[in-house]
């Protein structure tokens, strides 16, 4: 017996918005992504989506991608060949709805993703669907600064409302929003947000934040109307935050910035605002507009299990002189930890964090839990003969999964685990094809040339053994 149940979801993720191409094509509106530049211009404060349509580019990353679109049957063959329980991936809101407002969907986007489910379901891969995984059209953003205002809810709602109807005879896991707390971090991606200088930040960023939480809690109710058996998750970008030193100052800091991500899975998971909201918001200069039943709608749809990505852990100082010293290679600034390694970008590297946040997470909610993204974002070098030989990826994915099974042996309930990228996409960071997650290689660079062939890696092989010993074999 193996300790990961038989029917465990093994897999990989990839979005829409990183994946699929075919920006204009089929009647799809803009995604945000759609006008964002590879690289260092993407990064904000350089990038300013104040200046929107305005402000072009020689080159967007998303426009065509690694062209999914065009390529998904291949692609799904490659993942069957690795033996995938699971795939997750995401809808493209504008290509179902272009600018997010309209009443009727455009049937040629739902028609794409019908095909993609035929032939998920063809050979026997589960689809865990994100709704919005960093994809609220562009016109949101423009016309409405995005989920700021609370006429967004309704947009979504009527979006999740035509997805659970054409595909819950498909789909039997749902997530709402890819990494929520996000929205705090990078506010464009996240929630459509274009933030003035004049704005108060917080004010803006909490309160979309809110509209979102309301619309999960909303989508959660409708799926469970069209269909019962539907399970519904939430998504966190995860990752312990470690304590700078023993100090108790830095105790409390690391505890404050933990619960500055759980403080939206404490709401979808358990239904309320945590009562340390209530401290938190007021420091902060902040007020929460809500209506009338909101907080009914909170209580009564909480989610069905909590779905994360991990990459790293995190260290946190309760002294700002020390705080200065955060690096930003990651979304998530953190301090440097000297028992760690970290990538080529930077992302420190911390198998047992994953053990240590999978046990926090559990013990705070007691659902089940389901890794939805890990994985490592390198370069790789393709051999004359055509060979990749990422040894680096495989010992990051070995060592990681390998800490994954010590926490269900510590008792974690887990549903499965979709590495991160695993064909490989455009970064959600940077924009860059360089920086490559998957067992697939896709020859594509940076500036967009190559043809787009699907070349196996080392590490396809190496994961379509752990498959297929359902994780007990993770050598290499
Ligand atoms: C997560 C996102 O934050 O991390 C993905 O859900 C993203 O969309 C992934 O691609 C890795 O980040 P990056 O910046 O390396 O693409």
């Amino acid at each position: 017996m193996t300790v990961l149940n038989n029917n465990f979801l093994w897999g990989g993720a990839i979005a829409a918005n990183q994946a699929e191409g075919a920006y204009n094509i089929d009647g799809k509106g803009l995604s945000l992504v759609d006008m964002l530049p590879a690289g260092d211009a993407r990064k904000l404060p350089l990038f300013n989506p104040a200046k929107g349509l305005k402000q072009t580019y020689d080159y967007y990353p998303s426009h065509e991608s690694i062209d999914f679109y065009h390529h998904y049957e291949e692609d799904i063959r490659l993942f069957a060949e690795m033996g995938f329980k699971a795939l997750r991936l995401s809808i493209s809101w504008p290509r179902i709805f272009p600018k997010g407002i309209e009443q009727e969907p455009n049937e040629a986007g739902l028609a794409f993703y019908d095909k993609v489910f035929e032939t998920l379901e063809r050979y026997n891969i589960e689809p865990v669907v994100t709704i919005n995984h960093f994809d609220t059209p562009y016109y949101l953003a423009e016309h409405y600064n995005g989920w700021y205002d609370r006429r967004t809810i309704d947009c979504y709602v009527n979006y999740a409302t035509v997805l659970f109807k054409r595909y819950s005879r498909y789909v039997n896991y749902w997530i709402t929003h890819n990494e929520i707390n996000m929205i705090l971090h990078i506010p464009y991606i996240g929630g459509g947000l274009i933030i003035q200088d004049s704005d108060h930040r917080e004010q803006v960023m909490y309160q979309a934040a809110h509209h979102q939480l309301v619309a999960s809690s909303l989508a959660t109710k409708i799926a469970k109307e069209v269909d019962p058996t539907n399970q519904i998750g939430c998504m966190l970008a995860a990752g312990e935050v470690y304590p700078h030193t023993c100090h108790p100052n830095d105790m409390m800091a690391a505890l404050s910035k933990n619960r500055e991500q759980y403080i939206f899975i404490d709401v979808q998971a358990r239904g309320a605002y945590p009562t340390y909201s209530q401290r938190m918001f007021k420091e902060l200069g902040i007020t929460i507009d809500k209506q009338l039943g909101d907080d009914e709608i909170l209580k009564q749809y909480p989610v069905d299990f909590i779905s994360f990505s991990y990459y790293s852990s995190r260290l946190e100082s309760g002294d700002p002189e020390v705080n200065k010293q955060k690096g930003d290679g990651n979304a998530f600034a953190s301090l440097r930890n000297p028992y760690l390694e970290a990538s080529n970008w930077g992302w420190q590297i911390d198998p047992v964090g994953l053990r240590v946040t999978m046990n926090q997470i559990y013990d705070r909610y007691q659902k089940p839990l389901f890794i939805v993204e890990n994985g490592l974002g390198e370069i790789d070098h393709v051999t004359s003969d055509g060979k990749i030989h990422d040894v680096y990826r495989i010992q990051y994915l070995s060592d990681h999964i390998a800490q994954m099974i010590e926490a269900v042996k510590d008792g974690v309930p887990l549903i499965g685990y979709t590495s991160w990228g695993c064909i490989d996409l455009v970064s959600a960071g940077s924009g860059e094809m360089k920086k490559r997650y998957g067992f697939i290689y896709v020859d594509r660079d940076n500036e967009g040339n190559g043809t787009l062939q699907r070349l196996r890696k080392d590490s396809f092989y190496w994961y379509q053994k752990v498959i297929n010993t359902n994780g007990e074999d993770l050598t290499y």
